[in-house]
C-alpha cells in the first residue's frame, strides 16, 4: 500500500497531500520517509486543512531530520517560530518583510550551516487580502537553460548576504541596522548546485548580491533574468492559505515567496524548519 495519496498542482512544482490526519502523521512510522521522498519529486507538499498542533508539528518535523532550534524563544513551543509582520507577536518581525522577495532559506547562514532541508508553515491566522506563498522549481530553472547557458554558467559564483536581501525591502538603512545585517557573513556560492541525487538547480533569490569576477551591474542583470525565467506565472503555485493548512518545502529544489498583505494584518504561521544535510556545492 502507498503511504500518501498525491495529487500533482503543477507540472513542476506542488503536490497535494490528500485524507491524511494529524493523529496519522505523527504516529505512523512510515510517514518520514514517504514524506521526504514525495517532497523530492515535488518540491512542495500541501496538506490542507491538516490543524496540526504546534506540539505534533515538531514531533512530525523530527520524522524528517534533525529540528532546528536556533529561532527558540519566540513561541513557547520549541521548534515553533512565529511567521507574522505582528511585533506583538514576534519581536524580530520587520526582518520578515524580505520574505517578499524571491527566495531560498538558509542561503545566508550565521556560521556555515547548510540550507534547511525542509521547511514548513502551518496558518494560525490569514490575510484578508494576500498572503498567498509562492513556489517556483529552482530544478526547472537550471533544466530549461540552454545547452550554451548551462556551460556558460557551470563555472560562476555568487556572493549572498543577509545586507542584500534586506536592501530590497530597507534600502536606506541606520548605520546601526547595517552594521548588525554586515555582522552576519557573506556567503558565496555556485551560481548551478549540483546535487547528491544528481539534479542540478539554480541558486538564486534575494540574498544573491552579485556574481564573483563579473561587472557588477552585468551580473545583478544575469540574476535577475534568471530568477525572472524561472518564476513566470506558469511555471509557479501559489498557495492561497485557510487557517488549519500546513505546507512544506525543500528548500534544494524550490524557490518561494510571500505575496503582500496589510502589515497591520494578523496573519501568522507557525514555521518549523528540518536541518539540511547538504551544501550547496
Ligand atoms: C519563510 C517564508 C513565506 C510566507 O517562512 O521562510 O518565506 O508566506 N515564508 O510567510
Ligand atoms: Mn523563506
Amino acid at each position: 500500500m502507498t503511504v500518501l495519496t498525491i495529487n500533482k498542482l503543477t507540472s513542476s512544482v506542488g503536490a497535494e497531500v490528500i485524507g491524511l490526519d494529524s493523529d496519522r502523521l505523527v504516529a505512523d512510522d512510515a510517514m518520514g520517509a514517504a514524506v521526504l521522498e514525495a517532497l523530492e519529486d515535488n518540491g512542495v507538499l500541501v496538506f490542507p486543512q491538516l490543524h496540526l498542533d504546534p506540539q505534533a508539528q515538531v514531533e512530525f518535523c523530527r520524522r524528517l531530520g534533525e529540528v532546528d532550534h536556533s529561532s527558540d524563544g519566540h513561541h513557547p513551543v520549541a521548534g515553533i517560530y512565529p511567521v507574522t509582520l505582528d511585533k506583538s507577536k514576534n519581536a524580530s518581525a520587520a526582518y520578515l518583510r524580505a520574505t517578499f522577495d524571491w527566495h531560498i532559506d538558509g542561503c545566508t547562514p550565521t556560521n556555515d550551516e547548510y540550507p534547511q532541508k525542509a521547511t514548513l508553515l502551518s496558518a494560525r491566522q490569514v490575510a484578508e487580502r494576500g498572503g498567498e506563498t509562492e513556489f517556483a522549481s529552482s530544478y526547472g530553472a537550471y533544466d530549461t537553460l540552454t545547452e550554451d547557458e548551462k556551460e556558460r554558467l557551470s563555472s560562476l559564483r555568487v556572493v549572498h548576504s543577509l545586507e542584500a536581501s534586506q536592501r530590497r525591502i530597507t534600502p536606506d538603512p541606520s548605520p546601526e541596522l547595517l552594521a548588525r545585517w554586515r555582522a552576519r557573513p557573506t556567503h558565496e556560492h555556485p551560481l548551478v548546485w549540483t546535487h547528491r541525487n544528481g539534479r542540478r538547480s539554480l541558486v538564486l533569490g534575494a540574498s544573491a548580491d552579485y556574481v564573483v569576477g563579473m561587472d557588477l551591474e552585468d551580473g545583478r542583470a544575469l540574476l535577475a533574468e534568471l530568477l525572472d525565467r524561472a518564476t513566470t506565472a506558469e511555471k509557479v503555485y501559489r498557495h492561497s492559505w485557510s487557517v488549519g493548512d500546513t505546507v512544506i518545502w525543500d528548500n534544494r529544489g524550490v524557490l518561494h515567496r510571500a505575496a503582500p498583505y496589510d502589515p497591520d494584518s494578523p496573519r501568522e504561521m507557525l514555521r518549523t524548519t528540518v536541518l539540511g544535510d547538504e551544501p550547496i556545492q
